[in-house]
């Protein structure tokens, strides 16, 4: 892995974002747990049964982070030292200057090279091998909040040539961006689906009669997913690219691949969310949008907008609210980065 790897900015800021980023700090610490006091750790040999009794863990993740200001602790007991502070920094510390962009023309022919040896996977797609073992396509694939006003107004203003979607699942929101794309004169732009396309544990017992039977212990969403795009024509830009989302955006960045717009719809934790968003955000072209599903879901504790509220004000952006989803500011030209 190499590439030059830009520290989180500390140079020569405001004292009010210095101030800020010290919250942020103290918060990340908070929320992870990592400044506990020693008497709220159990004893080492406690059972797990009883350690809650007397001493609950310190839970503070849901309090604003305004509130976070030293009237509300004792900053003695609670200061970290240097060495503590040099890892939380490690938390907001993601690459954030990638290789310079392939041309838009040699996207899909680069994403083809490296990771299917130049051919397309949906040559020859589906073998009637894998025919028998999928769903017959329904005019409505299975989705949420997939065609919500949200997608019609970005992709109008922003007019995207590559648009990146983290969590794609059957493709009802990547199909209603291709068709929406395709109104709007715009029919050569490249979708690129990033989903591991294995759904998540237990995805099955809720969403029986969406998904394929699974085969050998493979969820076959990925195959389902293709044939949707293909019966939609839209198999020349519709592309899944089938790895987790972070080893995915790790790639697009050493590659030099940018979207214009991103859309992030993945994991809904605060961990998943807050790496999504990083790292999508370093592939994101300047002027481009970031925006992203589920702003209200109460998952992990509201862990999706606990992390685009971080990023916001780590990174001095806005947040838009738009129906279920979340948009930030354009991503700010290089030289007023
Ligand atoms: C809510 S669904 C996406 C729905 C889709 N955007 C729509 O509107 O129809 C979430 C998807 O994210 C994928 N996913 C979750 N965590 C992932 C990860 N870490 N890497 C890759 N894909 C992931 C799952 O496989 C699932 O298909
Ligand atoms: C803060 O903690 C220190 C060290 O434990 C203690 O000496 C001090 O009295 C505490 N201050 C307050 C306001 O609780
Ligand atoms: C695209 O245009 C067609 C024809 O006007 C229309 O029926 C369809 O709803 C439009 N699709 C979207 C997603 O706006
Ligand atoms: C896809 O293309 C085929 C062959 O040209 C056509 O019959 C079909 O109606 C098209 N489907 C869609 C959804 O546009």
């Amino acid at each position: 892995m190499k590439g030059d790897t830009k520290s989180f900015r500390i140079t020569p800021i405001s004292f009010l974002a210095r101030t800020t980023i010290a919250i942020v700090l103290l918060s990340v610490g908070y929320t992870l747990g990592l400044f506990h006091t020693s008497s709220s750790k159990p004893p080492p040999s406690s059972s797990s049964s009883s350690s809650s009794s007397s001493s609950p863990p310190l839970s503070i993740s849901h309090v604003p982070l305004q509130l976070q200001t030293s009237t509300n602790f004792n900053c003695t007991t609670l200061k970290p030292n240097k060495e503590s502070l040099a890892a939380y920094k490690d938390l907001l510390q993601f690459k954030k200057q990638c290789t310079k962009p392939v041309p838009q023309r040699q996207i899909y022919e680069t994403i083809l090279n490296r990771i299917w040896d130049g051919v397309s996977p949906y040559t020859g797609f589906p073998s009637p091998a894998t025919a028998e073992h999928l769903l017959p396509l329904s005019s409505k694939p299975r989705g949420w909040g997939s065609t919500t006003p949200v997608f019609q107004d970005l992709i109008s203003t922003v007019r995207p040539k590559t648009i990146i979607e983290l969590g794609t699942f059957l493709g009802a929101s990547a199909l209603h961006m291709a068709q929406i794309t395709r109104n709007l004169s715009l029919p050569s732009t490249l979708i690129l689906c990033i989903d591991d396309f294995r759904t998540w544990p237990g995805a099955r017992r809720l969403l029986r009669s969406d998904l394929p039977v699974p085969y050998h212990g493979d969820a076959l969403l990925l195959h389902q997913f293709m044939l949707g795009v293909k019966n939609a024509n839209e198999s020349h830009r519709v592309l899944p690219f089938p790895f987790s989302t972070s080893s995915a955006l790790v790639a697009f960045c050493e590659w030099g691949i940018y979207g214009d717009l991103i859309e992030v719809d993945a994991g809904h934790d605060f961990h998943s969310a807050w790496s999504d968003i990083n790292l999508a955000w370093a592939v994101l072209r300047p002027g481009g949008v970031l925006f992203g599903h589920d702003y209200f879901t109460k998952a992990d504790n509201m862990g999706v907008r606990r992390a685009v509220t971080l990023f916001a004000k780590v990174n001095g952006l806005a947040v838009r609210p738009h129906g279920e989803h979340w948009v930030l500011s354009p991503k700010p030209q290089p030289s007023t980065l």
